[in-house]
């Protein structure tokens, strides 16, 4: 056996970085609150930084703030193979979700440096901007800027729910790079992610092998009624915006039953106007996530909210706007890239199963430029997007051995 097919990871190195970082936003419950730009994520993207320089890895930033670390290869005509995922969570978010990937890709750069092994090709850890989508809409939007999905003036111009935009926040945070969106494009692109879901855990599996990641649709919905006293105003004479958004919810919900078992449909955000025990509401603002792994699936869930939404207008003698927020199609990555994860996990012995994600990733919008595949492993109950979000050492720890092999099969 030659000594790169005896590489491993150091799997206590990989969970002490991710304990480390999960210290920067953690929660009282034990998870992390690291809205996107925020000083927290500038504090991560230091540390992503000052580890990266430790092993001699040379950074640059881009025009949206995307983070990449590069160790440089033997053929000076190779683009990089890169690795990456996010370090923005959810508001209430755990200590895996995206960090997982970022440290699993600088842990196979550091075990190169440790072993001291070249690479034909550069290799870079990408750390992405906003991938979340939480507090700035488009979800996903530095992998989304970097591969031409959107405009850079477009996200620069995305302000939150307080009116800052990202481009003021990336200025204040020290995160507004020079280097251009999407040059150089990588070779290659894998990204490390825990399943987010309940699949692998159920089935004993460590590895997901992940072919591709269902569609989305992200609508913002400004339902307009009108405020009114709750005593005096008869229910007749309402316009009610907030029980037009009860209907919306429901519809959403009913919408991805009727297609099951892919649909998926979910409320998560909603604000209420004047927001008072004893005011009709005159205006809400709602979401709408609406997936499906078939495009033309997708498509029919939007049309039938769309109208339904008419419906819920005329029924509730209220105004709808819709306003698409965010949008992908199902994606399938790359074959040949794929089959290099599927083969790194069986020649670690680790038991593996082909998935499609239901979760966006990042590796979605780098599949449209570059070969893309994802590796995924179990978390504890399935469970994500919550400060109780868990994984197990040896899990993640198989997970980094089988990027690190793919990454070296593509690389060279
Ligand atoms: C990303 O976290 C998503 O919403 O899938
Ligand atoms: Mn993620
Ligand atoms: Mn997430």
């Amino acid at each position: 056996m030659g000594k790169q097919e005896t590489l491993r990871v150091n799997g206590q190195r990989l969970w002490g970085s991710l304990m480390d970082l999960a210290r920067i936003g953690a929660t009282e419950k034990g998870g992390v609150r690291r809205l996107a730009l925020t000083d927290l994520d500038r504090e991560a993207r230091d540390l992503f930084g000052a580890w990266a320089r430790e092993v001699g890895l040379a950074l640059r930033v881009d025009r949206v703030g995307n983070v990449f670390a590069r160790r440089p290869g033997t053929d000076p005509a190779r683009r990089a193979v890169m690795a990456g995922s996010h370090l923005d969570t959810q508001p209430s978010g755990g200590k895996f979700d995206g960090n997982y990937g970022v440290l699993a890709a600088l842990e196979v750069l550091r075990t190169l440096d440790d072993a001291g092994v070249c690479t034909a090709a550069p290799l870079e850890a990408a750390v992405w901007t906003n991938e979340e989508g939480s507090r700035f809409q488009p979800v996903m939007m530095g992998s989304g800027a970097y591969a031409g999905a959107f405009p850079l003036d477009t996200v620069l111009a995305a302000r939150d729910l307080e009116g800052r935009s990202v481009g003021e926040e990336l200025a204040r945070i020290g995160y507004a790079g020079e280097s251009p969106c999407g040059q150089p494009l990588p070779e290659a692109y894998f990204e490390a992610h825990i399943e987010q879901g309940p699949v692998l855990e159920d089935t004993a599996t460590t590895i997901g092998v992940v072919s591709g990641v269902m569609g989305l649709r992200w609508l913002r919905i400004t339902i307009t009624g009108q405020d009114a006293h709750a005593g005096p105003t008869p229910m007749g004479l309402r316009r009610d915006a907030l029980l037009a958004a009860a209907r919306v919810v429901e519809a959403v919900n009913a919408i991805a039953l009727d297609h099951a078992p892919d649909g998926r449909g979910t409320v998560g955000f909603i604000q209420a106007s004047p927001n008072s025990i004893n005011v009709v509401p005159g205006r809400v603002q709602l979401t709408a996530d609406l997936r499906h792994g078939d495009g033309q699936a997708l498509d029919a869930m939007e049309a039938r909210l769309r109208a339904r939404c008419d419906e819920i207008a005329a029924g509730t003698r209220t105004a709808f706007h819709l306003e698409e927020v965010s949008r992908f199609a199902p994606c399938r990555f790359d074959p040949a890239r794929v089959e290099s994860v599927r083969r790194a996990a069986a020649a670690l012995g680790l038991s593996h199963r082909t998935m499609v994600s239901g979760a966006g990733h990042d590796a979605v919008h780098l599949s449209r430029v570059a070969p893309t595949a994802m590796v995924f492993v179990p978390c504890e109950g399935g469970l994500s997007h919550n400060e109780l979000e868990n994984a197990r050492p040896e899990h993640l720890e198989a997970g980094c051995n089988v990027l690190l092999h793919a990454m070296l099969e593509t690389a060279g």
